[in-house]
């Protein structure tokens, strides 16, 4: 079976978003996940609005031999225990002495387990700090029964829960984002924190120049998502030590084109500003070659907070800058790649020293 990945997983969940029928969103996660842990069935079961028990909603793979309506109340099984303390249960190998005892205590009151079942994983499917429901994975191989594969298949579980169609809004889209973007940067040391940096430059940058409120709505989620397309960027080019080829530089281009591709499914303008984010003020940047003021404003906002940032972090390849010397090249580079207005504001803000304050 070809291996997936979990930036292609997060693409495609996201690609997905604007899918609103709960059964097709279920089904599209579960094959997912069983894809990606190699396992037989999952399940999905969902907290009924206003009362504490968790109803079946979906299962995905092997029909489990269960009745067409179940609630569990909260704490009673596997799945009420899992809701109740919010936290993962593994149970690797249901026929294991030493996992018996757990199993008996869980399993004379979980209807979902059956005699078709080998291993057992479920999860707490949490959206903005609360739990909507659980997702139990079963007959899954041994290696992914353990605590750093669970940790693994957290986050991705997380966006999957926000996807699900009766929670999603506007703002859960945002949320997922922020999940979907620190994801990608936890993986890697040099670029954890970035988009959040970038955001709070982009947003102190916007106070100086009076945005309107309207564009600093943007702001606020284009700069955080400014770099969300690399998330399906290949691991050996985004985190290459060495010098990029021409053709792998190219593939990092891309990912201006990506992530407009993800937000399109979203909001059209806030997809344009981020495929705009490596245009230059002098037209030879990426990916149009856009020039001065046909580069939308918050594009031009995001470039100069991103490349700050991006100088004032170490990189693989280089020290990092102090402030004041990426202050000064931003300086150097202002009305050839950067809207030489925006560095003017941008130069106020650091000598009244609010850029100090901005720490991820
Ligand atoms: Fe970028
Ligand atoms: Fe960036």
């Amino acid at each position: 079976m070809e291996t997936m990945t979990i930036e292609s997983l997060i693409e495609e969940i996201i690609s997905n978003l604007d899918k609103y029928n709960l059964d097709d969103c279920l089904q599209d996660i579960g094959e997912n996940i069983l894809h990606y842990m190699n396992a037989e069935r999952c399940l999905f079961f969902l907290l009924e609005p206003g009362n504490e028990d968790l109803s079946f909603a979906k299962a995905v793979g092997d029909e489990p031999a269960m009745a067409d309506v179940v609630r569990i109340p909260m704490g009673s099984g596997i799945v009420g225990e899992v809701a109740e303390e919010c936290s993962p249960i593994v149970i690797p190998d249901v026929k294991d002495p030493s996992c018996k005892k757990k199993f008996a205590d869980f399993g004379k009151m979980t209807p979902e387990i059956d005699e078709k079942t080998k291993s057992v994983l479920a999860l707490p499917l949490v959206v903005f700090g609360s739990l909507i429901g659980v997702l139990e994975i079963q007959n899954l191989p041994a290696e992914m029964c353990t605590r750093a594969s669970i940790r693994k298949l957290l986050p991705l579980v997380n966006i999957a829960a926000v996807s699900i169609p009766r929670r999603a809004t506007d703002d859960s889209f945002v949320k997922l984002a922020e999940i979907a973007v620190r994801f990608l940067e936890e993986k890697d040391e040099y670029t954890h924190g970035h988009s959040l940096r970038v955001m709070r430059y982009s947003m102190m940058l916007a106070d100086k120049i009076n945005l309107p409120i309207k564009e600093k709505n943007e702001l606020r989620i284009c700069s955080l998502l400014h770099d969300i397309g690399k998330v399906i960027i290949k691991d050996s080019i985004l985190r290459k030590k060495g010098k990029l080829t021409e053709s792998e530089f190219e593939t990092i281009k891309m990912h201006c084109r990506i992530g407009a591709n993800i937000c399109s499914k979203i909001s059209r303008p806030l997809a344009r500003k981020i495929l705009s984010h490596h245009e230059r003020w002098d037209g030879k940047g990426y990916p149009e070659g856009l020039g001065e003021n046909r580069i939308p404003l918050v594009s031009r906002i995001i470039a100069i907070a991103d490349s700050f940032d991006a100088m004032t972090s170490a990189r693989p390849y280089r020290e990092k800058m102090q402030p004041h010397e990426a202050l000064e090249e931003l300086k150097r580079n202002a009305g050839t790649q950067f809207d030489p207005h925006l560095v003017e504001a941008f130069v106020v803000l650091y000598n009244e020293g609010l850029l100090d304050v901005v720490k991820v």
